[in-house]
């Protein structure tokens, strides 16, 4: 389990690139929701967390092809990505604090 900052340095809507542990994570917050995938698209290298968030649908997508991944499992919804993102446990806690416990779901 890492700290990866506070509630108020995740803007609503958006996906921001963290680090724990030294694996490159994407968090993105949605509403009363924090999600939690690598930051590294299945495809090739190139992060998540540059791409656009669909809070209604609860996937990001890859700016550089256009697969979307569910924040909430991980899967590809389009190709060309045919892999799944490994997911990760966020706990916001009592006091404003973002947790990320790496690998927890994938
Ligand atoms: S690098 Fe992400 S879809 Fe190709």
């Amino acid at each position: 389990m890492a700290v990866v900052g506070r509630v108020e340095d995740f803007p609503e809507g958006k996906a921001r690139a963290v680090d724990v542990d030294g694996r490159p994570v994407c968090v993105v917050h949605l509403g009363e929701q924090f999600y939690a995938v690598d930051d590294i698209c299945s495809h090739a290298h190139y992060r998540l967390s540059e791409g656009e968030v669909y809070a209604e649908e609860r996937e990001i997508e890859c700016w550089k092809h256009g697969s979307t991944f569910s924040l909430i499992d991980g899967r590809p919804r389009s190709l060309p990505a045919t892999q799944p993102v490994s997911v990760h446990r966020v706990t916001v806690t009592p006091e404003g604090s973002v947790d990320v416990e790496l690998g927890t779901r994938r």
